[in-house]
């Protein structure tokens, strides 16, 4: 059931997360006329301004971030028209009444997206409760970092439980907003060949990536106090393994969906301080070349020397019935060779071959998702190649190939934040991750965490540019497995 708000509240609205994807995201949804009419956003941040200033600085966000396709005047003055600006430091109850004056009138609902340091939360929170900022009719969106582990996010989710039910509470995995991840829902109970051979018995392994070509991007005061697993693994990566691995939910809905999504999350097994060095694998990027352009290694980027990890791999498994022996291998990292997301899924050999004694070899289907730079889903199969044959079956691996780029090029791809913020303006939370969820996660994450501490486990050094520390490669290879590269 949707239920629009009438305004929208957007903490750290002049931060860099602002700048790049929120204003731009709520300009697309405001000239494809999706936003609700007379919908008003109000910034807040701690500098000074004037409603104009605000205007005028998200003005040139837009002019830097939005493909030049996608600029269109007269759009852009009615966008900037819904906007105003209020200073305030969080950190004091004092601004509180202030803004909310500014913002007047929450009858009609409120959304609040809330993205700033996690210190604040607490005195955002009770901010917001003494000025009447969070009654039946306001809802809340939370931004990462959402704690560093179990315990802070614990007492996050917490704080904001005291003024804000879950039912309003509405945390974002940005990875969940791109149109592919959902795509994996569709891919799996839109279709009924999949479900029969989609467990132990049809599959030998998943694998998924993330691999990306950046750095620390300035953002290392935050990125050397998490490292890869907390930043990347603890959320988006569980979150696509939980969508690959769960159980056909009873209805497309917020909760049926996050029921079986944290089924599979308590699913986990456990990696022990034992195991911990043999199923997990950290590297931090050294000097080298990333498409070209020659870069510095992670201590001389962070000006002092760091034992933070920039890459990890693992291998995981999902204790339940239907997952029971089949790894999932996961990977993730900065400084790699390209930007990729992507998920592979190989099926088990055929269980005898009837082309080996004609020389004829197979290999294993295999299932790609990609979900970014380009967007398809790939099946590969055994074909015959053309010719008679005489000197034996000559087989080879093809590609059936669905291109969502190319299938869907007249639809604009939408940044994942478009679909979260209208979905938390407009109250839909099957795309939000919910407390329990967001718990199972840090649980696991903590329990690698503290086998690396047993174990003083320092990450390698991996060249930027390269897959990684080449232990990666031996962590598949000694089952037998290759990354997908
Ligand atoms: C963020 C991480 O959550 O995801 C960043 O904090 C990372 O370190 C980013 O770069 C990756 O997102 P995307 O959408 O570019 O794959």
């Amino acid at each position: 059931m949707r239920d629009a708000v009438g305004k929208l509240l957007l903490f750290g609205a002049t931060g860099d997360l602002s700048q790049r994807m929120l204003l731009p995201s709520l300009y697309g949804l405001h000239a494809d006329g999706l936003l609700p009419q007379g919908l008003t956003i109000t910034g807040t941040a701690r500098s000074e301004q004037s409603d104009d200033d605000f205007r005028d600085f998200t003005r040139k966000a837009l002019d830097t971030h939005l493909a030049d396709d996608r600029k269109d005047a007269e759009a852009i003055e009615g966008f900037l028209a819904r906007l105003q600006y209020q200073p305030l430091d969080a950190s004091t109850l004092e601004g509180f009444d202030a803004l909310a004056t500014k913002i007047g009138d929450v009858s009609g609902g409120l959304a609040i997206f809330l993205s700033t340091a996690p210190w604040l939360f607490g005195p955002t929170i009770k901010g917001l409760q003494s000025a009447g900022l969070a009654g039946e009719n306001v809802r809340i969106g939370l931004e990462k970092p959402l704690g560093k582990d179990l315990a802070s996010s614990c007492e996050i989710n917490d704080l904001v439980a005291a003024a804000f039910p879950e039912e309003r509470t509405f945390r974002i995995d940005h990875y969940l907003g791109k149109e592919t991840v959902q795509n994996i829902l569709a891919l799996r109970f839109g279709n009924s060949m999949f479900e029969p051979i989609w467990n132990a018995r049809g599959i030998d392994h998943v694998q998924i990536t993330i691999s990306e070509t950046v750095g620390l991007e300035g953002r290392a005061g935050y990125y050397d106090e998490v490292g890869a697993l907390r930043d990347m693994v603890q959320n988006h990566m569980l979150q696509l393994l939980a969508l690959i691995a769960m159980e056909p939910p009873a209805r497309f809905d917020g909760t049926s969906i996050r029921d079986e999504k944290v089924k599979v999350l308590r699913s986990l097994r456990p990696i022990s301080a034992d195991e911990a060095p043999h199923l997990t694998v950290t590297g931090q990027y050294d000097a080298g070349a990333v498409k070209g352009e020659i870069v510095r290694g992670y201590d001389e980027e962070l000006g002092k020397d760091s034992r933070t990890e920039t890459f990890v791999a693992l291998k995981a498994h999902v204790d339940n019935w239907r997952w029971q022996g089949v790894p999932f291998y996961l990977r993730t990292g900065k400084r790699m060779p390209e930007r990729r997301s992507e998920i592979v899924i190989q099926f088990k050999p055929v269980p005898h071959s009837i082309f080996a004694e004609r020389g004829g070899m197979l290999q294993p289907n295999v299932l790609a998702i990609r979900l970014q730079p380009e967007e398809y889903v790939r099946l590969l199969v055994m074909a015959k190649q053309p010719g008679l044959d005489r000197d034996g079956v000559r087989l080879r691996e093809v590609p059936l190939n669905l291109s969502l780029d190319t299938e869907f090029a007249g639809t604009r791809r939408r940044i994942a934040y478009e679909r979260l913020l209208l979905d938390l303006i407009e109250g839909d939370p099957t795309l939000f991750v919910r407390r329990d969820e967001v718990e199972a996660q840090w649980q696991w994450i903590d329990q690698i965490r503290a086998g690396w501490d047993a174990n003083d486990v320092k990450p390698k050094g991996y060249q930027s540019g390269s897959w990684g520390p080449s232990s990666s490669i031996a962590l598949t290879e000694r089952d037998g497995v290759t990354w997908n590269d």
